[in-house]
């Protein structure tokens, strides 16, 4: 869950005025969102030399105490780190080096066989500095490459990679070859860029984009090197090399995408953006005929299911709800933490729908690999071409939200909604549950998103300011709702949770009675989101909760009628029941974010979290 980056640049191309280290500390800030307990930096410096510095904290903060911005030469690898085996310190900080200061890596994953590598390293006289996992893979290649140089670096670092097990993307420096970053990848994502002005590695696109927009995704197994101007790829346990220019694909990302835009957050640059993503997404939906494949794949499915983690898993139960309502076919759901048991069922002629923003949840990416190896098919929603779950699945239906940096899911969470219900909308007309005139417009109403989305946001959001001043000093909160609106209200916990870190859960609103009404005494809150079908029962429920002195906050599709002057009634904009998911979430994506920066909380960098969660 950490972010590496590599950069090989091209000696004349470099520019003179912008120093390799501000080169890798501006990468590494489109990496935060992948960790940020530590931050460090290695070059090549210009006599030769392995530099080295790194500082528990911020890449700001560490950046400016540490003056990456003095560092200069061709070839750099940075880090920045949520912490796994060790707590987060400088000495824990990346990169870790060898004994003799001339090997530098970089590393996200896990190495599980690390203490027998390190056990077997200290009785040949290595001394290690850190209690990480990491520092291993320095000394390993020190080792090798001491028992045999005239094979060549190369040669130490493949047999290093061997013996590793576990999950890691790799990146390393050298004096003993200063032109080159070697690289190797096992289940922790890793993408290759070719730009003019060199050649780059790094975790995830964003951090590529301010160079190139041609980059290669490289697969499990795969290891390599590149230098200012030649890449080399191979399969590990095939040797096999690999054929770069075929592999290498043009995404369409611009760079100012990865960047806030003069928003004073991500998060609430992305929930704007919401229009525009859908808007996107819809477009692509209609233009290439992935989704359309998805609902053929479907309709012949034996059975459905659907996993996902988090917020993606909550649009799997919003696309399940719809598959349900329009195409009648019962779906199983699973969190993809629980894939061993789950995939238990799996069989040929079953179909696996997979979600996932990033495409690289490594939890979602075994659910994918134990259904397909029991002969399920997969079929993935993500919003990242090139991902190890869009690789690895059968089909893929992109969404097109752009980069969502933000470690709370919101674009993409009503992206993944749409493409759900769409391809719900065709698994029913394939199904004979709707006929021609009705898909019609059901697309139709779904192009309607965006605009809505739009208007929810205008309409709700200086009432959410408000009431984000209540929910500030609320120790516990309740969000409730009764179909759709009990998905959306898991989504509105999480996000309550995740990013100003006050408890919040989620019932069915009926449910409430059995159990968790017990807690609710004068004040606490309960917050119900309402769709217009579950407006009458959803009365009574906050009357049960009103008479117990709970403080009620409804966010409602349609009107509400208030029975008491005291509720804090949000009605949206009233639609029909398939966008009706649209209109409730602004409100509880605002509620969360201004509740969090009310509380001085930083909402893009939620304490113990990383956006693309790589390690099981
Ligand atoms: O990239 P994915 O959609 O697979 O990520 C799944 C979850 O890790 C993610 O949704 C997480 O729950 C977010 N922080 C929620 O805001």
């Amino acid at each position: 869950m950490c972010g590496i980056t590599g950069v090989c640049l091209i000696a004349r191309s470099k520019p003179s005025n912008v120093a390799l280290g501000e080169i890798l500390t501006k990468s590494l800030k489109l990496l935060e969102y992948r960790g940020y307990d530590s931050v460090g930096i290695s070059i090549i410096d210009n006599s030769k030399n392995l530099v080295v510095r790194k500082a528990k904290g911020k890449i700001d903060e560490v950046s400016k105490k540490l003056s990456f911005h003095a560092l200069d030469g061709l070839v750099g690898i940075g880090h920045t780190r949520w912490a796994t085996h060790g707590p987060p310190n400088d000495v824990n900080a990346h990169p870790h080096i060898d004994c003799a200061g001339r090997i530098a890596v970089v590393h996200n994953g896990i190495i599980r066989n690390y203490l027998d590598l390190k056990s077997m390293l200290q009785k040949r006289s290595h001394v290690f500095r850190s209690d990480t996992d990491t520092e291993v893979i320095a000394h390993l290649i020190e080792e090798f490459y001491k028992g045999n140089a005239k094979k060549g670096f190369y040669d130490a670092f493949k047999k290093a990679v061997t013996m590793l097990r576990g999950s890691y993307a790799i990146a390393v420096i050298t004096t003993h070859e200063p032109n080159k970053i070697f690289f190797a990848k096992r289940e922790s994502p890793l993408v290759l860029g070719f730009s003019k002005l060199g050649n780059l590695v790094a975790s995830d696109i964003p951090a590529l984009l301010d160079y190139t927009n041609t980059i290669m995704p490289l697969n499990d197994g795969e290891i390599g090197w590149i230098s200012p101007s030649e890449v080399h790829v191979e399969s590990i346990d095939a040797g096999e090399p690999v054929d770069v220019k075929k592999r290498a694909i043009a995404v369409s990302w611009k760079p100012e995408m990865a960047k806030k835009g003069g928003y004073p957050h991500y998060m609430i640059k992305e929930i704007y953006e919401q229009p525009v993503a859908l808007k996107n997404t819809y477009e692509g939906l209609l233009s290439d005929d992935s989704a359309v494949k998805a609902a053929e794949i479907l309709s012949a499915a034996k059975r459905i299911f659907i996993t996902a983690a988090g917020t993606s898993y909550h649009a799997g139960l919003v696309t399940k709800y719809f598959l349900e309502l329009l195409a009648r076919t019962p779906i199983y759901t699973f969190v993809s933490s629980e894939y061993k048991h789950a995939s238990l069922l799996a069989e040929s002629g079953d179909v696996l729908i997979a979600l996932s923003q990033s495409g690289e949840t490594i939890d979602t990416l075994k659910a994918v690999r134990a259904f397909r190896a029991r002969g399920a098919k997969t079929i993935a929603i993500t919003n990242v071409l090139g991902s190890a779950i869009e690789r690895e699945s059968d089909l893929t239906v992109l969404t097109r939200a752009g980069p969502e940096i933000g470690v709370a899911a919101t674009k993409t969470f009503t992206v993944q909604m749409l493409t759900g219900i769409y391809i719900a909308a065709y698994t029913a007309l394939n199904r004979g549950k709707v006929d021609l005139s009705e898909l019609k417009h059901i697309v139709m109403e779904l192009g309607k998103a965006g605009k809505l989305v739009g208007e929810s946001i205008v309409s709700s959001e200086e009432e959410i300011k408000r009431e984000s001043e209540i929910i500030s000093s609320a120790r516990s909160v309740y969000f409730l709702g009764r179909g759709i609106g009990h998905f959306l209200a898991l989504e509105a916990a999480l996000k309550l949770k995740e990013i100003a870190y006050i408890h919040a859960e989620s019932y069915p609103a009926g449910e409430s009675k059995h159990g968790p009404i017990a807690l609710v005494e004068k004040g606490f809150p309960v917050i119900f989101i309402v769709t217009s079908d579950s407006i009458e029962e959803i009365g009574s429920n906050i009357a049960e909760m009103k008479a117990r002195g709970a403080l009620i906050i409804a966010f409602v599709a349609g009107r509400l009628e208030k029975v008491d002057s005291s509720l804090l009634v949000t009605e949206l904009p009233s639609t029909s029941k398939i966008l009706e998911p649209f209109a409730l979430t602004p409100p509880f994506q605002l509620l969360s974010y201004y509740t969090a920066v009310r509380l001085g909380r930083d909402p893009d960098k939620p304490r113990n979290l990383a956006k693309t969660v790589t390690v099981e």
